[in-house]
């Protein structure tokens, strides 16, 4: 507790970033370091699991120090810890969590575990300050593509989700395939403002009528078939035409999805999160669907779209305040269901 205020440790150590922040009643980012690793695993083409828990390790203890330096208080001003125990790499994990509950222990202060998708919905809160449940949520990370339901702070209600590839992975295969490399979603988004979204009919893939779950794990093969033909053909490629193509593809029915899935359950705003959130297209697509049946559409910042520790935080807080405790026994849940 500082001036009044309830302060929380937010840690994420689920993929390839150490993040650590301190936020205030739930809402107020007071810090939000972010170490990333990407460079380290870009040589690789991807994340390397090993070389992820190692880094955590080294990283940590410094990025909690400077969370604690930035927001200007002390780790005895701190009444809470949230921390993500899944779903992601268990090595990964299992460095946040055990900080987690050295803090909590020594300090004598509670300890939530959150759900890392729970977290990315909650980056909202940090973003918008009077938003408040209920409403739709569509979850567009590297590992998840959810459509979820969310009538309180603490309920999930997962409607939709991927059967095989999440929308993210989608981008960084095709990007890889494409010859733009990792991390692919930004690349490809890039690339695809300069290119053609109508030069390639990639698939759009509905599944059955009426369903809010996704299938994109055929478009890497569709991407190579058609660059496979083009070369046999002697044809040059245009990478940014296959690009625009292939986000148009998924992001048409990311966003139709998600729009059919608020008016059916009468909500009046759909929530984006995740990094894929920050896609150009599909942020400029889904506010045109939304907006011709009267939806609104908000989502965070970049910086709040990819893992952080703010997001944890803010979860963790609403958890607490609902009751939630996790025990010294809390593991990490390396394919947590959402
Ligand atoms: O949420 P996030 O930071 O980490 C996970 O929890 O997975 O999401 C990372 C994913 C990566 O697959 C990345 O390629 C994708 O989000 N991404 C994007 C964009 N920025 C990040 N995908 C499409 N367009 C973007 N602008
Ligand atoms: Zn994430």
């Amino acid at each position: 507790m500082k001036n009044g205020r309830h302060l929380t440790l937010g840690i994420e150590t689920s993929c390839d970033e150490t993040a650590v922040s301190v936020v205030a009643d739930g809402r107020d980012i007071l810090s939000n370091v972010i170490s990333t690793q990407i460079s380290i695993h870009t040589q690789f083409g991807g994340v390397v699991p090993e070389i992820a828990s190692r880094r955590h390790l080294e990283n940590i203890n410094g990025v909690i120090d400077k969370a604690l330096s930035d927001a200007d208080v002390c780790i005895g001003d701190i009444d809470l810890v949230g921390v993500t125990y899944g779903p992601g790499l268990v090595g990964a994990l299992l460095i946040g969590v055990a900080a987690a509950k050295s803090i909590a222990y020594a300090c004598d202060i509670p300890l939530v575990g959150v759900n890392h998708m729970h977290g990315h919905i909650a980056a909202n809160y940090l973003e918008h300050h009077d938003l408040e449940p209920p409403f739709m949520s569509l979850v567009v990370s590297g590992g998840h593509t959810n459509i979820v339901n969310v009538p309180d702070y603490n309920k999930c209600e997962k409607i939709g989700g991927t059967r095989d590839d999440a929308a993210g992975e989608a981008f960084d295969k095709v990007a890889r395939v494409i010859g733009l490399g990792y991390p692919g979603g930004p690349k490809v988004d890039k690339a695809a403002r300069e290119g053609n979204r109508e030069a390639i009919d990639f698939k759009r893939v509905w599944l059955e009528p009426g369903s809010y779950d996704f299938s994109f794990s055929g478009l890497k093969t569709q991407a190579l078939n058609y660059l496979n033909s083009e070369r046999q053909a002697g044809r040059e490629i245009n990478v940014n035409d296959v690009a625009a193509s292939f986000q148009e593809a998924v992001v048409e029915v990311i966003a139709e999805k998600a729009v059919r899935a608020a008016a059916e359950y009468g909500q009046k705003r759909i929530v984006m999160a995740g990094g894929v959130a920050s896609n150009t297209r599909l942020r400029e697509l889904i506010s045109e669907k939304a907006a011709a049946q009267g939806i609104d559409v908000l989502r965070p910042s970049p910086v709040l779209c990819t893992d952080n520790g703010a997001m944890i935080a803010s979860a963790a807080y609403y958890a607490y305040k609902a009751g939630e405790r996790s025990g010294y026994d809390l593991d990490a849940v390396p394919a947590l269901e959402f």
